[in-house]
Protein backbone atom coordinates (compact mmCIF):
# COMPACT_ATOMS: atom_id res chain seq x y z
CA UNK A 1 0.00 0.00 0.00
CA UNK A 2 1.51 3.35 -1.00
CA UNK A 3 1.61 6.23 1.28
CA UNK A 4 -1.51 7.94 -0.02
CA UNK A 5 -3.58 5.11 -0.26
CA UNK A 6 -2.79 4.44 3.73
CA UNK A 7 -3.76 8.76 4.16
CA UNK A 8 -6.86 7.81 2.19
CA UNK A 9 -7.68 4.61 3.63
CA UNK A 10 -6.97 5.56 6.94
CA UNK A 11 -10.52 6.51 8.94
CA UNK A 12 -11.90 6.17 12.31
CA UNK A 13 -13.74 2.36 12.84
CA UNK A 14 -16.31 2.47 15.63
CA UNK A 15 -17.19 -1.23 15.44
CA UNK A 16 -14.33 -3.84 15.56
CA UNK A 17 -15.02 -7.46 15.17
CA UNK A 18 -12.91 -9.70 17.85
CA UNK A 19 -10.20 -11.32 15.47
CA UNK A 20 -6.91 -10.75 17.49
CA UNK A 21 -4.04 -8.69 16.06
CA UNK A 22 -1.35 -10.96 16.28
CA UNK A 23 1.41 -9.14 18.63
CA UNK A 24 4.13 -9.25 15.87
CA UNK A 25 2.30 -7.08 13.94
CA UNK A 26 1.44 -4.86 16.74
CA UNK A 27 5.26 -4.58 17.63
CA UNK A 28 5.92 -4.04 13.74
CA UNK A 29 3.20 -1.27 13.76
CA UNK A 30 5.10 0.80 16.96
CA UNK A 31 8.25 0.15 16.13
CA UNK A 32 7.26 2.01 12.66
CA UNK A 33 6.03 4.64 14.38
CA UNK A 34 9.25 5.37 17.14
CA UNK A 35 10.42 6.81 13.71
CA UNK A 36 8.23 9.44 14.07
CA UNK A 37 9.61 12.89 14.07
CA UNK A 38 10.09 14.44 17.34
CA UNK A 39 11.47 18.14 18.93
CA UNK A 40 15.09 17.65 19.00
CA UNK A 41 14.59 13.81 18.71
CA UNK A 42 13.43 13.78 22.23
CA UNK A 43 10.94 10.63 21.22
CA UNK A 44 9.14 11.82 24.56
CA UNK A 45 6.41 8.64 23.84
CA UNK A 46 6.04 5.88 26.35
CA UNK A 47 3.69 3.20 25.27
CA UNK A 48 1.26 0.93 27.36
CA UNK A 49 -0.42 -2.12 25.42
CA UNK A 50 -3.86 -3.61 26.50
CA UNK A 51 -4.89 -6.75 24.99
CA UNK A 52 -6.15 -10.30 25.94
CA UNK A 53 -7.23 -10.32 30.08
CA UNK A 54 -5.58 -7.69 30.73
CA UNK A 55 -8.18 -5.14 28.13
CA UNK A 56 -11.49 -7.67 29.26
CA UNK A 57 -10.53 -6.26 32.65
CA UNK A 58 -10.31 -2.94 31.30
CA UNK A 59 -13.29 -3.10 29.38
CA UNK A 60 -15.60 -4.77 32.08
CA UNK A 61 -14.62 -1.44 34.43
CA UNK A 62 -15.70 1.04 31.87
CA UNK A 63 -19.49 -0.51 31.10
CA UNK A 64 -19.98 -1.25 35.12
CA UNK A 65 -18.88 2.64 35.27
CA UNK A 66 -21.04 3.41 32.15
CA UNK A 67 -24.47 1.36 33.43
CA UNK A 68 -24.03 3.45 36.63
CA UNK A 69 -23.99 6.39 35.09
CA UNK A 70 -20.02 7.48 35.87
CA UNK A 71 -19.61 10.20 33.17
CA UNK A 72 -17.28 9.11 30.62
CA UNK A 73 -16.07 12.52 30.24
CA UNK A 74 -17.81 15.31 30.07
CA UNK A 75 -18.68 17.93 26.78
CA UNK A 76 -15.41 19.82 25.77
CA UNK A 77 -15.36 23.19 27.46
CA UNK A 78 -12.96 25.83 26.41
CA UNK A 79 -13.53 25.61 22.70
CA UNK A 80 -14.32 28.28 20.70
CA UNK A 81 -17.40 28.11 19.22
CA UNK A 82 -16.38 27.36 15.63
CA UNK A 83 -14.90 24.09 17.20
CA UNK A 84 -17.58 23.06 19.20
CA UNK A 85 -19.99 23.45 15.78
CA UNK A 86 -18.03 21.32 13.93
CA UNK A 87 -18.09 18.92 16.41
CA UNK A 88 -21.96 19.27 16.75
CA UNK A 89 -22.59 18.78 13.21
CA UNK A 90 -19.62 15.42 13.06
CA UNK A 91 -21.69 14.21 16.01
CA UNK A 92 -24.99 15.04 14.26
CA UNK A 93 -24.18 13.46 10.72
CA UNK A 94 -22.91 10.09 12.06
CA UNK A 95 -26.10 9.95 14.17
CA UNK A 96 -28.45 10.84 11.04
CA UNK A 97 -26.43 7.83 9.16
CA UNK A 98 -27.45 5.58 12.00
CA UNK A 99 -31.29 6.44 11.05
CA UNK A 100 -31.35 7.72 14.59
CA UNK A 101 -32.30 11.22 15.64
CA UNK A 102 -30.26 14.01 16.21
CA UNK A 103 -32.49 15.68 18.24
CA UNK A 104 -32.94 12.88 20.64
CA UNK A 105 -30.83 12.59 23.89
CA UNK A 106 -31.06 8.77 23.62
CA UNK A 107 -28.89 9.22 20.19
CA UNK A 108 -26.05 9.98 22.08
CA UNK A 109 -26.17 7.52 24.38
CA UNK A 110 -25.49 4.73 21.99
CA UNK A 111 -22.46 6.18 21.09
CA UNK A 112 -21.49 6.86 24.27
CA UNK A 113 -22.51 3.55 24.90
CA UNK A 114 -19.56 2.17 22.54
CA UNK A 115 -17.45 3.94 24.19
CA UNK A 116 -17.80 2.28 27.17
CA UNK A 117 -17.32 -1.40 25.30
CA UNK A 118 -13.70 0.06 24.27
CA UNK A 119 -15.59 0.16 20.55
CA UNK A 120 -15.28 -3.62 20.64
CA UNK A 121 -11.12 -2.82 20.13
CA UNK A 122 -8.97 -6.06 20.47
CA UNK A 123 -6.04 -3.68 21.27
CA UNK A 124 -5.61 -0.89 22.94
CA UNK A 125 -2.76 1.16 22.92
CA UNK A 126 -2.06 4.11 25.41
CA UNK A 127 0.51 6.84 24.89
CA UNK A 128 2.28 8.57 27.64
CA UNK A 129 4.60 11.71 28.06
CA UNK A 130 6.59 12.51 30.90
CA UNK A 131 4.89 14.35 33.54
CA UNK A 132 7.62 17.49 33.03
CA UNK A 133 6.24 17.99 29.37
CA UNK A 134 3.65 20.27 28.09
CA UNK A 135 3.46 19.96 24.30
CA UNK A 136 1.48 17.02 23.02
CA UNK A 137 2.75 17.73 19.66
CA UNK A 138 5.47 14.80 19.32
CA UNK A 139 2.58 12.26 20.96
CA UNK A 140 0.25 13.74 18.01
CA UNK A 141 3.00 12.88 15.38
CA UNK A 142 3.76 9.39 17.20
CA UNK A 143 -0.15 8.62 17.09
CA UNK A 144 -0.88 9.52 13.84
CA UNK A 145 2.15 7.25 12.27
CA UNK A 146 0.48 4.34 14.61
CA UNK A 147 -2.78 4.62 12.51
CA UNK A 148 -1.23 5.26 8.98
CA UNK A 149 1.70 2.55 9.76
CA UNK A 150 -1.22 -0.11 11.04
CA UNK A 151 -3.06 0.93 7.57
CA UNK A 152 -0.16 -0.74 6.37
CA UNK A 153 -0.32 -4.00 8.10
CA UNK A 154 -4.51 -3.77 6.78
CA UNK A 155 -4.89 -2.90 10.67
CA UNK A 156 -7.88 -0.14 11.35
CA UNK A 157 -7.87 2.17 13.65
CA UNK A 158 -9.46 4.53 16.08
CA UNK A 159 -8.21 7.36 18.19
CA UNK A 160 -11.02 8.45 21.16
CA UNK A 161 -11.09 10.75 24.15
CA UNK A 162 -13.41 7.38 25.34
CA UNK A 163 -10.74 5.08 25.36
CA UNK A 164 -8.28 7.26 27.81
CA UNK A 165 -11.79 8.73 30.19
CA UNK A 166 -11.29 6.08 32.65
CA UNK A 167 -7.71 6.57 33.62
CA UNK A 168 -7.34 5.73 36.57
CA UNK A 169 -8.24 2.51 35.39
CA UNK A 170 -6.06 2.62 33.11
CA UNK A 171 -3.08 3.62 35.40
CA UNK A 172 -4.10 0.35 37.94
CA UNK A 173 -4.61 -1.98 34.71
CA UNK A 174 -1.60 -1.16 32.53
CA UNK A 175 0.46 -0.46 35.59
CA UNK A 176 1.03 3.40 34.18
CA UNK A 177 3.38 5.04 36.84
CA UNK A 178 2.58 8.25 38.20
CA UNK A 179 4.92 10.52 36.74
CA UNK A 180 3.32 10.22 33.26
CA UNK A 181 0.63 11.78 31.82
CA UNK A 182 -2.09 10.09 29.51
CA UNK A 183 -2.20 11.57 26.18
CA UNK A 184 -3.97 9.09 23.78
CA UNK A 185 -6.04 5.89 22.73
CA UNK A 186 -5.55 4.09 20.13
CA UNK A 187 -7.52 1.08 18.88
CA UNK A 188 -6.46 -0.96 16.61
CA UNK A 189 -8.25 -4.02 15.33
CA UNK A 190 -10.46 -5.04 12.05
CA UNK A 191 -13.96 -4.11 11.52
CA UNK A 192 -17.13 -5.74 12.39
CA UNK A 193 -17.98 -6.43 8.63
CA UNK A 194 -22.06 -6.92 10.42
CA UNK A 195 -21.39 -3.34 11.31
CA UNK A 196 -23.75 0.01 9.75
CA UNK A 197 -21.14 2.52 11.58
CA UNK A 198 -18.56 0.66 9.62
CA UNK A 199 -19.31 2.40 6.34
CA UNK A 200 -19.98 5.77 7.89
CA UNK A 201 -16.94 8.36 6.20
CA UNK A 202 -16.31 11.76 7.87
CA UNK A 203 -16.52 15.08 5.71
CA UNK A 204 -14.21 17.85 5.80
CA UNK A 205 -13.49 21.43 5.47
CA UNK A 206 -12.85 22.00 1.26
CA UNK A 207 -9.29 22.88 0.87
CA UNK A 208 -10.18 26.10 -0.53
CA UNK A 209 -11.34 27.38 2.97
CA UNK A 210 -8.39 25.87 4.36
CA UNK A 211 -5.35 27.16 2.88
CA UNK A 212 -4.39 30.75 1.97
CA UNK A 213 -2.04 30.10 -1.28
CA UNK A 214 0.03 33.17 -1.47
CA UNK A 215 2.63 33.47 -4.48
C1 LIG B 1 -7.78 13.54 19.91
C2 LIG B 1 -8.93 12.77 19.30
C3 LIG B 1 -9.95 12.31 20.13
C4 LIG B 1 -11.02 11.61 19.59
N1 LIG B 1 -12.00 11.11 20.41
C5 LIG B 1 -13.01 10.38 19.89
C6 LIG B 1 -13.99 9.80 20.75
O1 LIG B 1 -13.93 9.91 21.97
N2 LIG B 1 -14.99 9.09 20.19
C7 LIG B 1 -15.07 8.90 18.84
O2 LIG B 1 -16.01 8.23 18.39
N3 LIG B 1 -14.15 9.43 17.99
C8 LIG B 1 -13.12 10.15 18.49
N4 LIG B 1 -12.16 10.66 17.66
C9 LIG B 1 -12.22 10.41 16.21
C10 LIG B 1 -12.68 11.67 15.46
O3 LIG B 1 -14.05 11.87 15.67
C11 LIG B 1 -12.36 11.46 13.97
O4 LIG B 1 -10.96 11.40 13.81
C12 LIG B 1 -12.91 12.58 13.10
O5 LIG B 1 -14.31 12.60 13.15
C13 LIG B 1 -12.47 12.40 11.63
O6 LIG B 1 -12.95 11.17 11.14
P1 LIG B 1 -11.96 10.05 10.59
O7 LIG B 1 -10.98 9.70 11.66
O8 LIG B 1 -12.86 8.89 10.24
O9 LIG B 1 -11.27 10.61 9.39
C14 LIG B 1 -11.07 11.37 18.18
C15 LIG B 1 -10.02 11.82 17.36
C16 LIG B 1 -8.95 12.50 17.92
C17 LIG B 1 -7.82 12.93 17.01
Amino acid sequence: MDVIEAILNRHSVRDFSSKPVPKDVIMKILELATHSPSGGNGQPWEVFVATGASLDNIRRIYQERFQNGIASFGPPTQLPDFILKRMAANINEMINFLGLNPNDPASFKVIEKWGSMLFGVPVLVVTCMDKALSSNLDIGLFTQTICIAAQGYGVDSLIAMAFIAQQDVLRQGLKIPDNLNIITGIGLGYPNQNSIIKNYRSSRRPISEVVRYRS
